[in-house]
């Protein structure tokens, strides 16, 4: 079955789709698992960083974009073009089992979406108030997308826009871990607390419903920074962050500064495939190593915990 891993953060341009879109490739060229990356802001960065403008423009013409099936999510009343796979590209940066469902630059309309939902609530006959009818869609919509794809990859990588929007908000319901990446900087860092605050919460909304939230923190990663090993203040930042955290709570690979990891974007490639000697291309390399094993050990520990409650049951 596969992973389902979230890369978030609530502050911006911390590096989350770079982390992305590298450790997928990772995975795929290194490891030899079948990875998707999915595109889940509407900047599109994770799209451009493994297609180009032009694929992407194809991808959108034909309607090949996630937009398509959260919009058949919101109106399954309409017309359905395609399933999930339809919409996924194989084969991307031609890496074998590398595949991407692209964004778009429109994910869907606020009106539609809440219209749609005032008319499930009125349809149910009182039963149902708009609010419910909302958490429902909340709770269900990157489920659904992403059911069909269970055994056709072992980790599906989402990439989250900066912030706390509905689909960051569904993609955590849907999502087994995620990752923080992190500069070692004081807003950064803000992000990270503002978003466990938001992830606890959310979690007890859900508290003793059929659909209890599974998701946990994989790991934070202290990405980009100047001389991000030699300087005095972001070591004294990071290890404000190691004391609020568990050791295995932080990974210990950290991913330097370098302009090569930046660039990497012109060639419509992660760096880690378009230029894997660089020292940010070996540095995604030793993350990746480090993530399949926290998510072995994890893993592990998920299902000793799940084998207790069905004990439990009995
Ligand atoms: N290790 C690195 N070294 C140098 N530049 C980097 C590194 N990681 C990311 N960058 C650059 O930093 C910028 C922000 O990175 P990225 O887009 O991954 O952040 P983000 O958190 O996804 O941003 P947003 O919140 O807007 O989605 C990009 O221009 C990217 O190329
Ligand atoms: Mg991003």
């Amino acid at each position: 079955m596969a992973q389902i891993i979230a890369t978030t953060n609530m502050k911006g341009g911390v590096g989350k789709t770079t982390l992305c879109v590298n450790l997928a490739a990772c995975l795929a060229r290194n490891f030899g698992k079948r990875v998707l990356v999915v595109d889940l802001d509407t900047q599109i960065s994770a799209t451009l960083s493994l297609m180009s403008p032009q694929d992407f423009v194809r991808c959108r013409k034909d309607k090949r974009t996630l937009r398509q099936l959260i919009s058949q999510v919101v109106e399954p009343g309409e017309p359905k073009l395609y399933d999930t796979s339809d919409v996924i590209c194989s084969y991307v940066c031609q890496q074998k089992d590398l595949a991407l469902l692209p964004g778009n630059l429109d994910l869907y309309d606020d009106y539609i979406v809440s219209s749609a939902l005032h008319h499930q609530a009125l349809a149910s006959g009182g039963e149902v108030d708009f609010e419910e009818a909302w958490s429902n869609f909340e709770r269900n919509l990157v489920k659904t997308i992403l059911a069909p794809l269970d055994k056709a990859y072992d980790y599906i990588i989402l990439d989250c826009a900066p912030g706390y929007n509905l689909l960051t908000r569904s993609s955590f319901v849907a999502s087994d871990f995620y990752i923080l990446p992190a500069k070692p900087e004081p807003l950064s860092i803000a992000g990270i607390q503002l978003l466990q605050r938001r992830i606890s919460r959310l979690r007890k909304g859900y508290e003793g419903t059929p659909s209890a939230m599974e998701i946990e923190l994989l790991g934070i990663v202290f990405t980009m920074s100047g001389n991000l090993f030699t300087s005095r203040y972001y070591n004294q930042v990071m290890q404000r962050v190691q004391q609020d955290f568990a050791e295995h709570q932080v990974f210990k690979t950290q991913i330097p500064n370098d302009t090569q990891v930046a660039r990497a974007v012109d060639t419509f490639m992660p760096v880690v495939l378009s230029n894997p000697n660089t020292s940010g291309a070996k540095a995604f390399v030793k993350l990746a190593g480090e993530f399949l094993q926290k998510l072995e050990f994890l893993g592990g520990v998920k299902e000793q915990k799940s084998g207790m409650s069905l004990a439990n049951m009995d």
